[in-house]
């Protein structure tokens, strides 16, 4: 029997709630996902759908408002992505941004050409027309824009809402069919003013009211988990991040003990990681977990092994044998938790276009496949009760249903944890080492209050050895490199200007504090060209 999956692509809305949705119709922008988390910030909830998506399922939806979003296309190129025009008929307020926007002009009998001088990046917005879509937003603001296309004809109804010094058409309006376009881009932080025309057509326009809130959210889930699940059991490997701890949380609320929190302990994790995680589930949640102490089969499996993308295949490997093994053990069970989130949903829904040879393309590269990710034939029916949330909703989600600071935000950590900040061969000597040196990074920068000011800021431990000298004593042992990040989402980043008082407490301490440790090294390379971790 295969995983009975729910996550069937394209995204299918939520039916049977009463819940106020817009929507967001993607043509392929990086910012669609942007848009949809700016418009749950205002308390209502919306998604991403494909530019594809019929009149018909639009109708059942039955959204407050639509969104069309950017992308890198020409709306007179021949293989241009295209909506179904009927979207403009329907009553519905629509506001177009970009493409979105151009793409509106176009279809309604308005005239879009290449602009004699494109506009990228900020811009000075003037509002000619400060009513409805403008409402709060002062003019002369900076606005975000990225096109190389301009309005030239508006259709017919239409008027200008703003300009800017390039762009005479830079905001418009239909104001009697509530039908808006927006030449910048309102949902980025650069665009100062921008939540406030986001809240105007969401609030003013859509009419629609703040019905998105965790609580809510929370109410619905535990209805719809129980309603699921019965009395069967359900499965969850937990791995002591917010996603999974989350879902662990938010299950146990739902279920009680009819949930199993399976903890497989590799030997990869920070220092104390795995009793602190014990001792808050069980000890002051009463959640049961199972503890798999598997510490010496993962050291065998990738006992020699030098090369990182072995070692993350031999771990993920052994990660599905003991997860295997260990649930028949305990099992059998019915279903199988996993913490997908809302962006793996869409990041592979075909909503992306290559503006050359009109193919759809997947635009987003997927980061990192996890340790966790399990192989497609086991005998479980899959329950994913977060994929509807983005990363900064899970942590609201978290906080408030009891989850510790401590995890909600704790920075990232990957799957196979210390064993790809080892570089070289991985021992459980070199293990200790690193440890305790990532042990000292985490306490200094917490005595200190700043935690919070890094994306990550951790420790790694190089196979090579130098001389050094300590007391009467040369010595021949590992240097270790600080590596802290700062960034927005771990894909590009910045290497972090952090003190030269803060330096040299840490490695005072760890050369001194930590045996096999004679040399720390700052690592001052920005993502790209390097990545953030060292593996
Ligand atoms: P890189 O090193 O590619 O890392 O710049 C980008 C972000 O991803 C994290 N990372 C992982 N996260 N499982 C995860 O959940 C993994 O296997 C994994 N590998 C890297 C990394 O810590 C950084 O935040």
């Amino acid at each position: 029997m295969t995983v009975q999956t729910e996550t069937t692509l394209p995204t299918t809305p939520v039916r049977g709630l009463d819940r106020q949705m817009i929507i967001i119709l993607d043509f392929g922008s990086q910012y669609s996902e942007l848009i949809a988390r700016r418009i749950r910030e205002t308390q209502v909830y919306s998604e991403v759908l494909s530019y594809r998506t019929p009149v018909e399922q639009i109708e059942k939806i039955n959204p407050k408002g639509i969104i069309l979003s950017g992308g890198p296309n020409s709306v007179y190129d021949p293989r241009a992505p295209q909506c179904d025009p009927q979207i403009f008929h329907m009553g519905i307020p629509i506001l177009g941004v970009c493409y979105g926007m151009q793409l509106m002009v176009q279809q309604l009998g308005g005239k879009v050409e290449k602009a004699e001088r494109g506009e990228y990046g900020k811009a000075a917005l003037f509002i000619d027309d400060p009513t409805d879509l403008f409402t709060n937003v002062d003019t002369g603001n900076t606005m975000w824009m990225s096109h190389a296309d301009s309005c030239l004809k508006l259709p017919e109804g239409f008027e200008i809402l703003a300009h800017t010094n390039n762009t005479r058409c830079a905001a418009i309006a239909n104001h009697e069919r509530k039908l808006y376009g927006v030449q910048f881009h309102p949902e980025v932080v650069h665009s100062i003013g921008g939540i406030a025309l986001i809240r105007n057509f969401v609030y003013h326009i859509c009419d629609a009211e703040p019905t998105w809130t965790t609580e809510a959210f929370v109410e619905e889930s535990i209805r719809e988990i129980r309603a699921k699940v019965g009395q069967q059991r359900v499965l969850l490997a937990l791995s002591g991040g917010v996603d999974s701890s989350t879902l662990a949380f938010l299950l146990h609320k739902a279920i009680g003990d009819q949930l199993t929190c399976m903890f497989i302990d590799q030997g990869f994790m920070r220092k104390g990681e795995p009793e602190s995680l014990l001792k808050l589930f069980e000890g002051q949640f009463h959640i049961n977990v199972e503890y798999i102490e598997a510490r010496d089969r993962f050291l065998k499996a990738i006992e020699g092994v030098t090369d990182p993308e072995v070692k993350r295949k031999r771990i993920g490997h052994e990660f599905i044998r003991v997860f295997e093994e260990e649930s028949k053990r305990l099992g059998p069970f019915d279903y199988l938790a996993q913490g997908t989130l809302y962006p793996d949903v869409i990041e592979s829904a075909d909503t992306n276009v290559d503006p050359k040879t009109g193919e759809r393309v997947a635009v987003k590269i997927k980061s990192h496949h996890n340790v966790g990710g399990l192989p497609k034939d086991l005998q479980f029916k899959l329950i994913e009760p977060l994929r509807k949330l983005f990363k900064d909703e899970v942590r609201k989600l978290g906080r408030s249903i009891g989850l510790p600071e401590e995890i909600v935000q704790r920075h990232p950590f990957p799957g196979p944890g210390l064993a790809i900040r080892i570089l070289g061969e991985v021992t459980s000597e070199k293990l200790n080492i690193l440890r305790d040196a990532d042990f000292i990074v985490r306490d200094e920068i917490r005595n200190r209050g700043i935690y919070h000011d890094f994306w990550q800021a951790f420790a790694v431990l190089l196979p090579i050895r130098s001389v050094g000298v300590m007391g009467d004593q040369r010595t021949y042992a590992h240097p270790v490199v600080l590596r802290f990040i700062t960034s927005e989402d771990g894909m590009t980043a910045d290497w972090s200007r952090v003190s030269y008082d803060l330096l040299e407490a840490i490695s005072n301490r760890i050369v001194n504090e930590v045996k096999g440790v004679n040399r720390v090294v700052y690592d001052i390379t920005s993502k790209p060209p390097g990545t953030i971790e060292w593996e």
